[in-house]
């Protein structure tokens, strides 16, 4: 290792927790911040033994944080900068002594040994505020059993810090308003603690952030006024977040991310968001929001997810057609919303489409013969609507996407046999679909086998198992669009 990044947790935040933004590894660029420092390759660092040594202040101060998270072997070790372990990145400035600028703990990954914690009984250390040139600090699952509130003195450690990860550590109680004193703060990820109050007001200062994550957290109060605009992931999901999307919104222009699902934001989307031309994700899914769908939408050119499933916005998709500038979406969830009137044909010109979920809503009319131009479709769910007609798509599409194609609970859709005949078409059987009436249907040879009574209790057979992976949806959409990105 000659590099001061710590480059494996940098690789591993965005492989990890960004799955979605994967090409986008401008985040963490670590340039630009003004230090004493020497900031370039160390070649011969721990090599050179009558070279640089760790500032002792600064080592009792990394002797205390080891003991503190149950790692007190770390107090056997002569020099802790030339004596690395996985978690401590330092650097020398022009005197040669060398000055610790990252901590990390938790065992992330079989890759990455950073040292763990002991869980019952770790603890943040205040003697981490003795590390002045700290610009990383990172804890991932270490007070899991010692819940305990984010220390305000993380705060002390001022503009020079400018990436904190408290992750899956159980911390209680709110967000420190000292947070807001890290006003260089690039990175803030909370995500998944028990943390509970509001965003803190301090948080206004924080101009620098490039990604935001408070997911899963007990969060409350509203969405403050957001003025960031270097802020390319916001992530709020599973929080009690109440209020509107703020139109303020509209003044991140380089978010890429936003996922606010799982929260109780009730209004309408904001027109503001057509600010944000490089968006790639949107989540909304599992709130109050309320249609209609804004056409502003239909200028987000870069939009490759837009989830916004079960939301009851009542809305229908013929107005404006605002999806027929996204090029290059790929993943639409409009689930349960009391969507209705027809599926557009446009819907079908999307060439990058691959998963299409319009179920569970008020759908009527037929489905687009466009959608058979889909190549790329891999899951499509039209079930439970009021669709008719002819199903588009011929034998071997049916085949090749077995249950990934939903159609059940349309009670008007039929088969039209000229598509390609065979015996094996389960999931229009088990659909309830039938073939269309026409005026050679007597060379059909399988009609007893479509027969209602069976056909019906493989419907229900069905939807019971869908409904058990109900829950699973939202993650099933990341992980296809991470494969896809991969
Ligand atoms: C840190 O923040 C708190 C509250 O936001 C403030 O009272 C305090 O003066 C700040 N400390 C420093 C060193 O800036
Ligand atoms: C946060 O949770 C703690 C218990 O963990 C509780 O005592 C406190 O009142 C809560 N605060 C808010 C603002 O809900
Ligand atoms: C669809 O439903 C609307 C009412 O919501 C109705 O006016 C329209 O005629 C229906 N269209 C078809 C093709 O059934
Ligand atoms: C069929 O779908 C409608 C929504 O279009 C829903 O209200 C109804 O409960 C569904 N029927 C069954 C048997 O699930």
């Amino acid at each position: 290792m000659m590099f001061f990044f710590s480059f494996p947790t940098l690789v591993i935040v965005l492989v990890v927790w960004v799955p979605i933004v994967l090409p986008f590894t401008i985040i963490l660029s670590d340039s630009g911040s003004p230090s004493a420092l020497v900031d370039a390759p160390q070649t011969g660092f721990s090599m050179n033994k009558n070279g640089a040594r760790t500032n002792p202040q600064e080592q009792a101060a990394v002797f205390e944080i080891m003991k503190a998270t149950g790692n007190g072997w770390a107090t056997d070790i002569p020099d802790v900068c030339r004596g690395r372990w996985h978690g401590i990145e330092c650097m020398p400035d022009k005197d040669e002594v060398f000055h610790v600028v990252s901590l990390s703990f938790g065992a992330l990954s079989d890759d990455t040994a950073f040292p763990t914690c002991d869980q019952k009984h770790s603890f943040i250390s205040p003697a981490i505020t003795k590390l002045p040139h700290l610009r990383t600090l990172f804890f991932y699952r270490c007070f899991s059993y010692n819940p305990q509130p984010i220390p305000t003195f993380l705060g002390q450690l001022g503009p020079t810090l400018q990436t904190l990860v408290l992750r899956e550590n159980g911390h209680v109680g709110p967000i420190p308003t000292e947070l807001g004193n890290l006003t260089s703060l690039r990175v803030l990820d909370l995500h998944k603690n028990k943390l509970n109050g509001s965003i803190p007001a301090s948080f206004r200062r924080l101009t620098h952030l490039r990604s935001m994550d408070l997911s899963v957290n007990r969060l409350t109060g509203q969405i403050p006024d957001l003025n960031n605009p270097v802020l390319s992931i916001l992530d709020l999901n599973q929080n009690l977040f109440t209020g509107s999307i703020p139109p303020s919104i509209g003044n991140c222009p380089s978010l890429l991310k936003m996922d606010l699902s799982r929260n109780h934001l009730s209004g309408p989307i904001p027109e503001q968001i057509g600010n944000l031309r490089n968006l790639v994700l949107i989540d909304f899914s599992y709130n109050q929001l309320l249609g209609p769908i804004p056409n502003a939408l239909g200028k987000l050119g870069a939009l490759q997810a837009l989830i916004l499933k079960g939301n009851p916005m009542e809305s229908t998709l013929v107005v404006g057609n605002w999806f027929e500038r996204l090029k290059d979406l790929m993943i639409l969830v409009l689930s349960d919303m009391s969507l209705y009137g027809p599926i557009p044909e446009s819907l079908g010109l999307l060439p990058s489409l691959r998963v299409i979920h319009l179920d569970r809503n008020k759908f009527n009319g037929s489905i687009p013969a466009s959608f058979q131009e889909l190549k790329g479709l891999s899951e499509l769910r039209l079930n439970d609507n009021q669709l008719t007609g002819r199903v588009p798509f011929i034998r071997e599409t049916i085949w090749k996407m077995g249950q990934k194609m939903r159609l059940y609970n349309n009670t008007g859709l039929c088969y039209d046999p000229q598509n390609g005949l065979d015996d094996d078409i389960d999931s229009l059987v088990i659909s309830g679909i039938s073939y269309c009436e026409t005026s050679r249907s007597t060379s059909i040879p399988t009609t007893q086998h479509l027969s209602d009574n069976s056909g019906h209790k493989s419907i229900f057979e069905w939807r019971s198992s869908a409904q058990i992976c109900g829950s699973s949806i939202g993650l099933q959409v990341l992980v296809s669009l991470l494969m896809y990105l991969i």
